[in-house]
């Protein structure tokens, strides 16, 4: 794999509401359509050398959001994950999971369990999704471990180091991103991996999610092949 292709890519997958409204669709439709374009970003992945796919699918806000269309999501992951289950575990994808599992439906929650232990053993591509995730939550649970370890005296308060607080987020173990894309032209974080993105280049496209390609996603990484990372140096 060249050095020019990012080991991690993060996505904030955006647009599939606008998708669906163009088409006078319901909402639903456009996420519908959305699990498509994760399908063919894995395949992308698993063809360029990728190793890490993070994709920004529930946010912790996102429970806000009509119950009807909050019950189809949850019911698309489960979907998603029991169609795709078998293929993960034969292509050597390892499923992870960061931001809070005890918020989702008994049956997601207990689908998702099974496919993490499924593919446990895979290395090929990580992918990582992110439901129920905030990214200051995540921040504020390692503050809360790191307090508590303090306070039982396992950790010297001159050893809080930036070493200590990775480990204590739900991406412990995985490098930074270090491409995020983000659809449908919006020019935010939005909450996502707040600590992780610090020197992530961002590619920003306007196309909705539904409408991203394979060709989207190897234009991305074109992209980023383009850019000169410094890292705050010279
Ligand atoms: C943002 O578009 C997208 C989401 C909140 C959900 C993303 C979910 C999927 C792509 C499919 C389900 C996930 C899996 C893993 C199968 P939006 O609804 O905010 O769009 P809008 O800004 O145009 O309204």
């Amino acid at each position: 794999m060249p050095d020019s292709t990012p080991r991690h890519v993060a996505v904030i997958m955006d647009g599939n509401g606008r998708w669906a409204a163009q088409r006078g669709l319901p909402r639903l439709a456009g996420h519908e359509a959305g699990s498509k374009s994760i399908e063919r970003c894995v395949q992308a992945c698993l063809d360029t050398g990728v190793e890490y796919l993070t994709l920004y699918a529930f946010s912790s806000e996102n429970w806000k959001r009509p119950a009807l269309e909050v019950n189809g999501l949850m019911l698309l992951l489960e979907r998603f994950l029991n169609q795709k289950r078998d293929e993960m575990v034969r292509e050597g994808i390892r499923l992870h999971h960061i931001g809070r599992a005890d918020d989702l439906p008994p049956p997601c929650r207990r689908k998702l369990d099974e496919v993490l232990h499924a593919t446990a053993g895979n290395s090929r591509l990580h992918l990582v999704l992110a439901i129920s995730y905030s990214g200051r939550t995540e921040i504020l649970d390692a503050i809360r471990s790191i307090a508590c370890d303090v306070k039982s005296g396992v950790l010297d308060p001159g050893a809080i180091d930036a070493t200590q607080v990775e480990a204590r987020l739900g991406t412990a173990g995985m490098p930074d991103p270090d491409l995020l894309i983000r659809t449908s032209g919006e020019m935010r974080i939005s909450n996502f991996l707040l600590w992780q993105l610090s020197y992530t280049e961002i590619h920003v496209t306007k196309k909705l999610w539904p409408d991203f390609q394979r060709e989207d996603f190897l234009a991305a990484l074109e992209d980023y092949a383009s850019r000169s990372r410094r890292f705050g140096g010279v």
